[in-house]
């Protein structure tokens, strides 16, 4: 770097550091989806008709009567009488519409080899693989696992499945075969497809390994369908209820499979979540509320067009992944990217030179890969053209200014708003950032409520907070993409969310998603991260109890408590803070096992950043675990106040170990 462009560099950060408001670029604004400023005052004035708009980004195979009912309220019902199916939505009607040859999905595996399915591609092979679901057994309502990573076939099997009415259940890849085990028992799911394999930095993973190890944990007959990804770089043998993917869409090839008309009320997916206690939660989304509400926010928050090249770098094991990669683009009719790998493989520029190539408009990622492209450094997006892009987002977790500023310089060149977008498993959708070609972006916070979305910052009695102030984030009126239960647990779906803030005759029901936030005097929100148990290591979402039961599940130990620490990539990371059984060893073999305890049980992504041994854990004088104390430990702060601690002088101790071990 010469001296003169050093300088500017330096300037420009310095001009950037000191700017805490960013106004959409004009070039933008011209072009955008949304641009009239009185969205958010007429979807107040209609509501809750305005949501009429999203349902009118869908065909429908018959007219939905109401709305909204909400009669049996929190068990809120959109749109009902409405009928319609999701892959007709996604496929078969911009096929009808001309798009037959437009590209659906832009597929590239991590070694560098490409897929491109045009719709017309697309609709084929789900209708192929719809027959294969039904001959072999599935029907309506039956529920679907599919536990693949990202390749064609993962979106293909979700398109099928809604095809036929059969909701699926999407298992994160990188989960273990517990993990796996533990939902299609929950959901009592028949049918699993999985794969052989898939890529992660160069090496073929055996994936069909864990399958069928999850199998052997499943308590009740399953037929499975095994996508050969890897080829002869992975032999694989097929047992009596197992079938080749390639070979039953063969079979099947040119069959018209007709789409179901679903009722809007009836279940799309479910996807399981991490929440407080270790069982984790089957979210439940339906399919015209969820769908709706995919298409919407995907036009007016992503701002995506047909014409678009829009990619989501997530995961479709995530939601974020259901409803920004498979479902809303698709809605939408434009060409959705997927990567199978990692972002630094082979190199640390891969993401930039798959923009660059696909020419891609739009790019949606998480805060924990822009602070790692910001460790990487700058030559890597400068080696790409990335001029096609006009749109970036951020998802998951807060995204801290300097991150934020990093991310609008170099990879947006200073001309693409970003949309730092907060929502979760259980909304199915956006529901607070600004609209890209109306909101002043400040960075660090995620911006005003969605037109229609009435999410406030409230105290623990439920009152709003004064601007500048921090509390609870509440959405205090029901959306269309809202769960509608906790799969067969309807009591849990009121527990978890509805009894903390509303009021106790039912008349008006307040959404508790357990994030703390603060608001300022222009009403914008800055989420300040979960309150309850939940740590978010790299924008996953993880139960610190499903942890902690991992860990006493070791043999030899006796307690545990897992807290979150921070971590400059990962925002958080896991720590553990473990008791040995007496006459047991706190050595590094016990380390070992406690990892390997945690892998097995959820998956290399829950894997403790430390595992901190101690006589001791800090405890109130009632005997509760203070979480706080240890997350200070762990972030390496200031510690508060011990006083109320039965054992303060445990404290001392714990800390000088974690420093021990971080040397
Ligand atoms: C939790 C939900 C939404 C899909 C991915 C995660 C945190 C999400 C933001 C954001 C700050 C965010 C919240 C939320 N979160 N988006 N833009 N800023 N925090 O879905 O696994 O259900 O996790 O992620 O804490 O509750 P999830």
């Amino acid at each position: 770097m010469t001296e003169q462009s050093g300088d500017a560099d330096g300037e420009l950060e310095a001009r950037l550091a000191e700017q805490d408001s960013f106004d959409p670029p004009e070039s933008f604004v011209e072009q955008a989806n949304v641009t009239d400023e009185g969205i958010y005052e007429a979807f107040e004035e209609e509501w809750p008709e305005c949501w009429e708009r999203a349902a009118a980004l869908l065909s429908w195979d018959e007219e939905y009567e109401t709305v909204l009912e909400d009669e049996d309220a929190p068990f809120y019902r959109w749109f009902t009488g409405g009928k319609l199916n999701a892959s007709a939505n996604c496929l078969d009607r911009h096929v009808e519409n001309g798009a037959r040859n437009r590209a659906a999905i832009k597929w590239e595996g991590e070694l560098g080899e490409t897929r491109t399915y045009t719709y017309g591609d697309l609709l084929n092979e789900v209708e192929a693989f719809a027959a294969s679901l039904r001959a072999l057994g599935v029907e309506e309502d039956d529920i679907v696992t599919l536990y693949l990573p990202m390749i064609p076939e993962l979106p293909i099997a979700m398109l099928a499945c809604a095809r036929i009415g059969a909701p699926h259940s999407v298992v994160f890849a990188g989960f273990s075969a517990d993990a796996l085990a533990t939902r299609m028992n929950a959901a009592e799911s028949e049918y699993l497809v999985t794969c052989d394999g898939y890529y992660r930095r160069g090496d073929a993973l055996n994936h069909k390994q864990k399958a069928d190890k999850g199998l052997r944990g499943v308590d009740h007959d399953v037929t499975t369908v095994v996508v050969d990804r890897l080829g002869d770089e992975l032999r694989h043998f097929l047992g009596a209820s197992a079938h080749d993917y390639a070979d039953l869409v063969a079979e099947h090839e040119g069959e018209s499979v007709a789409p179901v008309a679903r009722d809007a009320e009836d279940m799309l997916f479910l996807m399981y979540t991490s929440g407080t206690t270790g069982q984790p939660k089957g979210v439940k989304h339906t399919t015209g509320g969820y769908l709706s509400y995919a298409a919407w926010t995907t036009h007016a928050v992503l701002d995506v067009e047909p014409e678009d090249t829009y990619w989501c770098a997530a995961d479709i094991g995530w939601i974020t992944g259901h409803s920004y990669i498979v479902y809303g683009p698709l809605a939408l009719g434009t060409t959705t990217m997927m990567y199978e790998g990692t972002p630094d493989y082979p190199d640390r520029d891969r993401l930039w030179k798959l923009v660059e190539k696909n020419g891609v408009d739009i790019f949606y990622t998480a805060p924990t890969a822009v602070r790692a492209f910001m460790k990487w450094g700058t030559e890597y997006p400068e080696r790409h053209d990335l001029s096609s892009l006009r749109l970036l987002g951020t998802v998951g977790e807060p995204i801290n200014p300097r991150a934020w500023k990093w991310y609008y310089t170099h990879i947006g060149d200073e001309s693409c708003p970003i949309v730092d977008t907060w929502w979760q498993t259980e909304t199915g959708g956006m529901m607070v950032t600004t609209l890209p070609a109306l909101g002043t972006m400040k960075p660090g916070s995620a911006g005003p409520p969605l037109p229609g979305i009435d999410a406030r910052v409230v105290d623990v009695s439920g009152e709003e907070v004064e601007g500048g102030n921090a509390g609870y984030l509440t959405v205090n009126r029901p959306w269309p993409g809202m769960l509608r239960t906790l799969y067969q647990n309807d009591e849990r779906f009121l527990e978890e969310y509805w009894r903390e803030y509303s009021d106790e005759d039912g008349d008006e029901w307040v959404y508790f998603p357990e994030d703390g936030a603060k608001i300022d005097d222009d009403g914008y929100i800055t989420i300040l991260g979960r309150v309850d148990d939940v740590l978010n290591v790299s924008g996953h979402r993880l139960g610190t109890m499903e942890i902690e039961s991992a860990i006493v599940g070791t043999a030899g130990v006796a307690e545990a408590a897992v807290v979150g620490g921070d971590h400059e990539v990962k925002g958080e990371a896991v720590y553990a803070y473990v008791i040995v059984e007496d006459g047991q060893e706190g050595d590094e073999t016990m380390r070992e096992r406690i990892v390997e305890s945690v892998e097995d049980a959820i998956g290399p992504i829950a894997r403790p950043e430390e595992v901190v041994f101690t006589p001791e854990l800090p405890k109130t004088r009632s005997g509760k675990i203070m979480r706080r104390l240890l997350e200070d430990i762990a972030s390496g702060e200031e510690l508060g106040d011990t006083s109320t601690l039965r054992n303060p002088e445990v404290v001392e101790d714990i800390a000088a170990s974690v420093e021990q071990t971080d040397e």
